[in-house]
């Protein structure tokens, strides 16, 4: 039985997940909470090399069922090396995108089969599911506009703005689905006012 909790930040691009990652860290590691900061796809040298595929642009155009597996391996690689372990020691797991986005993306954006993921899923984490999952939700033009000043658009990134608004309703639709774990929040207000959504988020379980 995982002692840790485990906690995803999920949303479009460009909304906001590192700075209020960071944020996060900060604020359970003054509550004495020992903190592992992860990412999907990646955090083990297997499935960041596996990210590295998936976001070249320049690489063969890749199937969506390509796609879709190459996520799920990278996933069963962290799941084991990284977020069960660090689980299991009781440290809490803070990581950026989680199964979520595989049905934003690669359901809503991509057209796959809800039930071929969730198929998936159920391979790859048994009964593992986050404890806790931040939906950073913001208007896709604002996003985009963000994510594209930071850098050269990555292979999802240049996809056309209809793929990020169907991404958007997959993300709001899991939400409404799993109220009890999924926290929209509204990512375009200021950030002092994000930063005590958070807090309220989180405060439910350091109690
Ligand atoms: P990031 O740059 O926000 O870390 O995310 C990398 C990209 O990978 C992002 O465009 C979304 C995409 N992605 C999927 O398509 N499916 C997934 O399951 C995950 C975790 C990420």
């Amino acid at each position: 039985m995982p002692k840790g909790k485990f906690i995803t930040l999920e949303g479009g691009e460009g909304v906001g997940k590192t700075t209020n990652l960071a944020f996060i860290k900060d604020y359970l590691e003054q509550h004495k909470i020992t903190v592992v900061v992860t990412r999907e796809p990646g955090g083990t040298p297997l499935a960041e090399k596996l990210r590295q595929l998936l976001l070249d642009k320049n690489s063969e155009a890749i199937s969506d069922k390509a796609e879709l597996l190459l996520i799920f391996a990278a996933r069963a690689q962290h799941i084991k090396h990284v977020i069960e372990p660090a689980l299991a020691r009781g440290d809490w797991v803070l990581c950026d995108r989680f199964t979520d986005a595989t049905y934003a993306y690669q359901g809503g954006g991509r057209n796959m089969r809800v039930s071929t993921i969730t198929w998936l899923e159920n391979l790859v984490q048994g009964n593992l599911k986050p404890d806790l999952t931040l939906l950073f939700d913001a208007p896709v033009e604002l996003g985009l506009e963000r994510a594209r000043t930071r850098s050269a658009f990555d292979r999802f990134e240049s996809e056309k703005i209809s793929f990020f608004e169907q991404v958007r309703r997959a993300y709001l639709l899991q939400a409404e689905l799993y109220p009890e774990r999924i926290k929209v929040i509204k990512a375009n207000l200021p950030l002092l006012e994000v930063q005590s959504t958070l807090i309220h988020a989180i405060g439910t379980f350091l109690r």
